[in-house]
Formats: structure tokens, C-alpha cells, sequence
């Protein structure tokens, strides 16, 4: 495929912690209109160098600290990254924007802001933030950060508000990825609490594709929830994936590892978003159904076991380990 802003310099900006890696970039980083920067988004100084050497001229930042479970074993990074970090770019598009008004700035945010939806009701984008992990408050504080640079310093900026996220590259301590992982090795598959827990599924694609149109169509100042409407609870997700992985691999019933563990303190019990306003002002729709991409996602998983073996070794299993030890 093409690619789709042959005139867009981009420059991507990762400190590469635990989760990131440089095989996921593989297949664009030989691209002439394509650049990385190893650089972590709370060192100023390196950053303030890294905007003026490449003439950074618009910011997509999801640079984040981004699992629950371990902002709650612990919060100190994600306050630093999420918190701290998101306060350092926006400083920097400030000082940019004085000489390039057109500054664009898109901070990407989560749906946690709100906290737990109550039954057949879906947050919008007026509904009150009411954050309940380290996580969810971080970027809360994040999201109200961008605000106020709109606010009092005139920055051009969107924020957009997502649902849980699926597709290949996922790092294997998510639930989509960790039961194909655990799965595959026979192992238990923890589902917290009683299962019950509703999670609004959106493919990767289909997200990126929305921050392609906020970013260059959305009001600024204006904040946008994105989802498919592909609600449901996690043991029927997880029952549906070990599904899929026995019609693909025979071998009997994978239902057979699910394990019910101690509950993830302070867990939301439903997300769920009306994201008619970018479907009406930016004519934004999912274009994957959800069943499609949930099975070519195991299918990446499947075809890509060694990236999973990767990315499951060293610091991930003393992770794991912690993690489960007590539940
Ligand atoms: P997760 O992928 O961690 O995303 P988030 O916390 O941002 O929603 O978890 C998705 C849901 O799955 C969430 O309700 C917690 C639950 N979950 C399990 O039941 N078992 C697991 O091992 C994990 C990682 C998550």
C-alpha cells in the first residue's frame, strides 16, 4: 500500500521501555518520509533538541505508560510519563506555536477518564471525568493539561478519547494477546473476578484511521470519543478467542484453562462511549467488522509465535509472576 503522506515528514519519538520494540517498525523504517528518535518524552533538554533538529511542526502523542495493572503495583512512572511528559511537549508546542500559529497538537486519551459506565448508559464527550486507577487519573490529568493549553494559550489543540484497543503488535500483558499467549502454552488464563467486567473492543486500524481524521479535520479545542459498539464482557471475549484458536489448531477445548482470580482492585466494571460526534461532524466509522478482525488478529498471533516468545521472556515473566503470585 502506498503510503498516505508521501509529503509528511514523520519523526517517531520512543524511549522504548518494556513494551516497545524496534521489529514492529520494521516495515516502515526503510520509508525516505520516515525517521526514529530514541528519546524519552520527560527529558526536556533532549527533546527540546530533537523538535528543533527535525522542525517538529505537529505532535500525535500517545506516548504513554499505559497498563492498569501495573500503574497499580507501580504509579511512579505513569505520573512522571503520562503526567510530566505530556506538560513537556505541550511546553514545547507553546514555545513553537509563537512563531507557527498552525501548530497542531493531538493528544490521544482513553476512555477510563470517565470511569465506570452504569448499565445502557454510554459516556460523551460533556460527561464528567471520574478516573479510578493510577492510570485512568494520569491521564485524566493529562487530558485536562491539553485542555488548558487551548484554553489559555490559544494551542491548537484536539484530544480524542478511544476504547480498548485489539490487533497485532499488542504487548502479550493485555488481555487480547495474553490469553492467545497463554493459550498457546497451556497455561492458566486469569480472568479477574467474576468475567463480567464489559469492555467496547476497537481494532487498531480502525483507531488509527479516527486520529487520522481528528488530526487533520477535528474543531480545536474539541475532544472526541472514538468506538465501535463491539461491548462485551470479558469471559465471553476470552471464550470467543479460545474459540477461534480451537477451530484453527484442533487439540480440545480451550475454555478448559480459564482461571477466575482475585479481582484487579479499583476495576471499572463497564466502559462504554457514544462517539456519535465524530461519526456526525468528522464522518468517521469503523471500517473492520468486529468478527473479521478478531480473527485475523489470532491469525498475526499464530503466524507471529516468535514475536510473542520475544516479547515473553526476561522482564515480562518476573512481571507475570508478580502479578499473579498473590491471586
Ligand atoms: P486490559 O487489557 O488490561 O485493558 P484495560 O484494563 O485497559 O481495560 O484488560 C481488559 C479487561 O480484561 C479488563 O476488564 C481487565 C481484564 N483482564 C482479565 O480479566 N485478565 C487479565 O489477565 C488481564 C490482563 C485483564
Amino acid at each position: 500500500m502506498a503510503p498516505k503522506y508521501p509529503d509528511y515528514l514523520f519523526v517517531n519519538i520512543d524511549c522504548l521501555t518494556y513494551a516497545g520494540n524496534l521489529f514492529n517498525l520494521e516495515s516502515i523504517s526503510d520509508l525516505p518520509n520516515y525517521k526514529f528518535e530514541k528519546v524519552d518524552i520527560t527529558d526536556f533538554p533532549a527533546l527540546e533538541k530533537c523538535f528543533a533538529e527535525n522542525q517538529i511542526d505537529s505532535v500525535i502523542h500517545l506516548a504513554a505508560e499505559s497498563h492498569v495493572d501495573r500503574s497499580i503495583i507501580g504509579p511512579a512512572k505513569f505520573i512522571r510519563t503520562n503526567i510530566a511528559g505530556t506538560f513537556y511537549l505541550l511546553e514545547l508546542a507553546r514555545k513553537t506555536s509563537e512563531r507557527d500559529k498552525s501548530f497542531r497538537f493531538l493528544h490521544v486519551s482513553t476512555d477510563e477518564v470517565y470511569g465506570s459506565a452504569e448499565s445502557g448508559l454510554q459516556f460523551n464527550e460533556e460527561s464528567p471525568f471520574n478516573p479510578n486507577s493510577p492510570y485512568a487519573a494520569s491521564k485524566a490529568a493529562a487530558d485536562h493539561l491539553a485542555r488548558s493549553y487551548y484554553q489559555t494559550y490559544g494551542l491548537n489543540i484536539v484530544i480524542t478519547n478511544c476504547t480498548n484497543n485489539f490487533g497485532p503488535y499488542q504487548f502479550p500483558e493485555k488481555l487480547f494477546p495474553l490469553v492467545i499467549n497463554n493459550a498457546l502454552n497451556n497455561k492458566a488464563i486469569p480472568v479477574y473476578g467474576d468475567g463480567k467486567h464489559e469492555r467496547d473492543w476497537l481494532y487498531v486500524d480502525d483507531h488509527c484511521n479516527a486520529l487520522d481524521f481528528v488530526f487533520h479535520s477535528g474543531k480545536a479545542g474539541e475532544s472526541y470519543n472514538v468506538s465501535s459498539g463491539s461491548l462485551m464482557t470479558n469471559i465471553e471475549l476470552v471464550k470467543r478467542i479460545c474459540g477461534i484458536l480451537d477451530k484453527k489448531l484442533g487439540g480440545g477445548k480451550r475454555e478448559k484453562l480459564i482461571q477466575f482470580v482475585t479481582d484487579r482492585p479499583g476495576h471499572d466494571r463497564r466502559y462504554a462511549l457514544d462517539s456519535s460526534k465524530i461519526k456526525n461532524e468528522l464522518e468517521w466509522d469503523p471500517s473492520n467488522k468486529f468478527e473479521t478482525a478478531l480473527e485475523s488478529t489470532v491469525d498475526w498471533y499464530l503466524k507471529n509465535e516468535n514475536w510473542l516468545k520475544s516479547c515473553t521472556s526476561g522482564e515480562y515473566m518476573k512481571y507475570y509472576e508478580t502479578m499473579y503470585a498473590n491471586r
